[in-house]
């Protein structure tokens, strides 16, 4: 009798490639050789974007002519403007979450971007600029949609993260919120072989073009064990104020969690397939958040204290620390932005780390087609 060879489960520690994009270490996250630490404190989301995509560091000529390519291409083709006319009409029925609406806006990007079935070096540096400029503009005129709004058309006098908040907002944001904004989108940009990423280069292996492996990406990260963590972490939070009433009283939250481990519920926003001793990026956002609620009032100070407590009872009962969309969660709640925005948020970022991996895998490619140990019947006969 022959036994399954071995096999690792969710691919846990294999080495699928090579890359010189981003290392995930358990003391560092790092992309092309700075540290997140380092970025989120002295670099803004482009400087961060041209790192990734191009591949070093932008001198001020060459972050100018990026910034300005980037708003040069803000603006949606007609097509896309009118599809998301009904982007209200099909979440406020629930047929589709935000996540979904982005997902297609994307495949549809696809079809009217004129490199759309060039793979080369230089046709896809050209798309994933356009995807990265026009993606705020989809999640903007989308949200103005889902409220019954005019479309509020990009500006070409703001940064990525001040425009994006803007679009979905038609307000201005404050220098504080535009900071924030730019620290999460720094830390958002890319985390080496995660399953969203994994999932655009698979795709791209096959010689596949950069708008469908962004679009199979778009629909991995939305999932809530992966990107949707941050959605599924503000949920849960209300869950348990719903449960526990207004106060943080320690007893219930406890309760709570206890009620919550005996169930052996997955915690979201909590966890990492690398990180076991936490996620460098979630204590950055978590002091970033935490000032914004302090500035706020304390309904959101509150929320901080309640996520505080949730982590304690995870550290010290379970030692699981909270990952990046814990925090996240907590933040863009502070700061306005309604729960459902926070994973197409997220892709505005990591779009940036997508489009990199998939150029990186047509500068060298070879398909990803790995094996599964069968576990089915036995040989047998039809006839039988
Ligand atoms: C991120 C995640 C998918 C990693 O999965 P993984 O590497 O397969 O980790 P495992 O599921 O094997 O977890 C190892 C152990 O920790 C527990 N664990 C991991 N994350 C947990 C969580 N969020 N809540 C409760 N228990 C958790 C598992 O139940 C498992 O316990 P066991 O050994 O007793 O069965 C997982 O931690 C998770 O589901 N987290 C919640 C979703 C989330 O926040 N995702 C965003 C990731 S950035």
């Amino acid at each position: 009798m022959t036994s399954a060879p071995v096999h690792a489960k969710g691919l846990e520690g294999v080495i699928a490639d090579e890359s010189a994009i981003c290392n995930v270490e358990q003391t560092a996250l790092i992309y092309r050789g700075y540290e997140i630490a380092d970025l989120a404190a002295h670099a803004s989301f482009e400087e961060v974007a041209f790192l990734l995509l191009i591949g070093h560091k932008p001198n001020a000529s060459e972050l100018k002519a990026f910034k300005d390519e980037l708003i040069a291409e803000r603006e949606l083709p007609e097509m896309i403007k009118q599809n998301l006319k009904h982007a209200g009409e099909l979440v406020n029925n629930k047929y589709a979450v935000p996540m979904d609406i982005l997902r297609t806006a994307v495949s549809v990007l696809g079809h009217l971007d004129p490199d759309c079935q060039d793979n080369s070096a230089e046709a896809n540096l050209r798309k994933a600029k356009r995807l990265l400029a026009k993606i705020p503009t989809v999640i903007g005129h989308m949200q103005n949609s889902i409220e019954g709004r005019e479309f509020v058309a990009p500006r070409s006098d703001l940064s990525h993260s001040a425009n994006l908040l803007y679009m979905m907002t038609g307000s201005e944001p404050s220098p504080e919120a535009e900071k924030v904004m730019d620290v999460s989108l720094v830390l958002y940009a890319e985390h080496d072989y995660n399953a969203s990423t994994f999932t655009s280069r698979v795709i791209a292996s096959t010689l596949g073009d950069m708008h469908g492996a962004v679009t199979g990406a778009v629909a991995a990260l939305k999932g809530k064990l992966h990107g949707g963590a941050n959605e599924a972490a503000m949920d849960m939070l209300s869950d348990i104020r719903n449960d526990i009433g207004p106060d943080n009283d320690a007893a219930k939250i406890t309760g709570w969690m206890h009620k919550a481990f005996a169930e052996k519920r997955k915690l979201m926003g909590f966890g990492h397939r690398v990180y076991k001793n936490g996620d460098h990026r979630a204590p950055i956002l978590h002091a970033l958040g935490r000032k914004a609620a302090e500035a706020r009032g304390e309904e959101f100070v509150k929320l901080f204290e309640l996520g505080e407590a949730v982590q304690k009872i995870m550290a010290d009962e379970k030692t699981i620390y909270p990952n990046v969309d814990f925090p996240c969660g907590m933040t863009y709640f502070t700061m306005g932005i309604p729960v459902p925005q926070y994973t197409p948020i997220f892709v505005a970022s990591r779009i940036t780390g997508w489009c990199a991996h998939i150029m990186e895998q047509h500068a060298n490619n070879r398909i990803i087609r790995p094996r599964v140990a069968y576990i089915g019947p036995a040989l047998r006969n039809w006839n039988d």
